[in-house]
């Protein structure tokens, strides 16, 4: 924490920019020139709500006077949810309804833990994590994950840390990676986390987004974990700002005089078209089938641009890709890129400050005939590249 010198009031953190926003603008005043630009920085659906929920939401804006609520229905059908896809049972009052996975991560961190407490996160990870933390005076203690334990947090890495952290976040599937950690070390993350007292945060956000097999809830495993978790992804309503946060039963009183000083309810009418998302599965399941192509067809073809060092993406719509033989400089190398092809990808350096000038991180959240011409601009692109190693020495 830092103090100003002055006085011994704690002064404002300073925390780094989201890159990836810096990039869509670029590319949205490339777009304003005439430009095109094919959008891959952010990972947002490019679907929009299923016709379903925006039926709903036509139907009730008439009707609803939409004041501050927090739908038992919704909050019914997400129970009703965990026991379908997980096995889970899990009562309604412990569902949270906030405005998207963000106001839920903060609401998760600053209702469980104090300034000046440390919390375990992968790195590379969510460009979110380490900033909420540092917005909120707390420490994040980033394990360094690499390709050998697949980008992702493993029970071996947190036993390691010393002293135990106050707290740990894990994210299955990943943001940048799409990696999934498997049940049994999620189990063995649990054991490791109950034996040394950690806190968990869960944030599964890329859940029903998978092409290996399903990731499974911490709840499974530890009923006493937070879940974060949103409309954005999987349900194809980022615009809707709409997610939840679940907690234990003994948690629940304070994290609801959190929200309800913080946030106080999200928008009405959001949900009410989510309850309609909820059983629009058909629609959701083909957004699912284009990702899985997309996925295919990008792990098939980066490797002729002489990307070969990917993460494996088993879910999330991500392709984390080492450039090292191309740059030092991954945001430099993603604004040249979106400048010469209109490719708009993210740079590494938002997900890993130490290595994440080396990787870029590109959205496969889009139609798979904006994947081809994606390819087609970037084939040419990528073969007049200089080299500055050798990729076999980096894919290695
Ligand atoms: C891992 C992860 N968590 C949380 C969020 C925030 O999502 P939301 O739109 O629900 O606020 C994102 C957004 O990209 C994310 O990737």
């Amino acid at each position: 924490m830092r103090h100003s010198p002055e006085s011994s009031r704690v002064a404002p953190a300073e925390i780094d920019p989201f890159q990836a926003i810096g990039i869509s603008g670029l590319a949205h005043a490339l777009e304003a020139q005439g430009r095109s630009v094919i959008h891959m920085e952010f990972g947002q659906p490019s679907t929009g709500a299923p016709r379903a929920a925006i039926a709903r939401a036509h139907a009730v804006l008439d009707a609803d006077p939409m004041g501050y609520w927090e739908s038992p229905a919704l909050r019914a059908r997400l129970a009703r949810h965990y026991l379908e896809a997980y096995g889970v049972a899990v009562e309604p009052e412990r569902f949270i309804l906030t405005c998207g996975a963000s106001p839920a991560l903060l609401l998760a961190l600053a209702s469980s833990f104090s300034p000046g407490d440390r919390v375990a996160l992968a790195r590379p990870g969510y460009v979110a994590y380490r900033n909420t933390l540092k917005a909120l005076h707390m420490v994040p203690v980033e394990i360094p994950c690499g390709e050998a334990a697949r980008y992702q947090l493993t029970a071996q890495a947190l036993a390691a840390l010393d002293p135990a952290p106050d707290g740990v976040i894990i994210a299955s599937p990943a943001n940048p990676t799409g990696t999934i950690i498997a049940a049994d070390e999620l189990a063995a993350i649990v054991e490791v986390c109950r034996a040394r007292g950690v806190r968990i945060i869960s944030d599964e956000i890329y859940h029903g987004l998978s092409y290996v097999a399903p990731a499974r809830s911490v709840l499974e495993f530890e009923p006493s974990a937070l879940v974060i978790n949103s409309f954005s992804k999987y349900f194809s309503m980022v615009g809707w700002r709409l997610g939840w946060l679940l907690v234990p039963r003994a948690h629940l009183r304070r994290a609801r005089a959190y929200v309800g000083n913080l946030f106080l309810t999200p928008p009405s009418l959001s949900q009410h078209a989510a309850l309609a998302a909820l059983d629009a599965q058909e629609e959701l399941q083909g957004h699912v089938a284009v990702y899985r192509r997309n996925r295919e067809r990008l792990l098939t073809a980066l490797p002729a641009l002489g990307l070969t060092a990917i993460a494996p993406p088993d879910g999330a719509f991500y392709i984390y890709a080492s450039v090292a033989h191309l740059t030092n400089d991954s945001l430099t190398f993603c604004k040249t890129m979106l400048e010469e092809t209109g490719v708009a990808a993210a740079p590494g350096v938002d997900f890993d400050p130490v290595e994440g000038h080396h990787f870029i991180r590109f959205s496969f959240a889009v139609g798979t005939d904006l994947v081809e011409e994606a390819l087609a601009r970037l084939t040419p692109w990528f073969a007049k590249r200089t080299l500055i190693a050798s990729p076999s020495a980096i894919a290695g």
